[in-house]
């Protein structure tokens, strides 16, 4: 079956907001890197290899449905940011979008009634509750171990733990 030209330009404007997720995600963690947050870096760096294979998804599923995906070029992203907690905050939001991206086709999928696509989609949508989940149990820990130098350092070294465990790498 044919996917209709409307999920179309959906899908491809999802791939865009996924490359650039994957874009974001590598200048939080290079600008981690250079302030001395070698966990946090690492953490985002496996965050950006994530969004880049979310990106891969939807490519191989639009060339696998006969339609020709359109590799988006990125936008520059923000390279210097205020403190750790406001680039946790800022993927937190980052992600809120992506959801509501991700809700909104497969509202369209539904009214179409493109069960492919909509099955398609179903990892997604399950994807984005655990990535909301993800930075927001992240943020709650300026709350719950503080902001001083020591608490960060501690915060530094979960989210060292969490790079250990990407959630999907590979599974594209
Ligand atoms: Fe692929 Fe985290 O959105």
């Amino acid at each position: 079956m044919k996917i209709s030209s409307n999920l179309k330009k959906a899908l491809n404007d999802q791939t865009a907001l996924e490359a650039n997720a994957s874009n974001t995600y590598l200048a939080m963690a290079s600008w981690c890197e250079i302030t001395g947050y070698e966990g946090s870096a690492a953490f985002f760096y496996v965050q950006a290899e994530e969004e880049r294979q979310h990106m891969l998804k939807f490519v191989h599923y639009l060339n696998d449905m006969g339609v020709s995906a359109t590799i988006p070029g990125t936008k520059s992203p923000a390279s210097n940011f205020k403190s750790l907690e406001l680039i946790i905050k800022t993927a937190l939001n980052n992600e809120r979008t992506v959801t509501k991206a991700i809700h909104k086709i497969v509202e369209i999928t539904q009214k179409e009634k493109d069960h492919s696509t909509y099955a398609f989609l179903e990892w997604f949508v399950n994807e984005q509750v655990e990535e909301e989940k993800k930075f927001e149990t992240i943020l709650q820990k300026f709350d719950l171990i503080g902001r001083d130098k020591l608490a960060i350092n501690e915060i530094d070294k979960i989210l060292n733990g969490m790079s250990a465990t990407p959630s999907d790498i590979g599974s594209a």
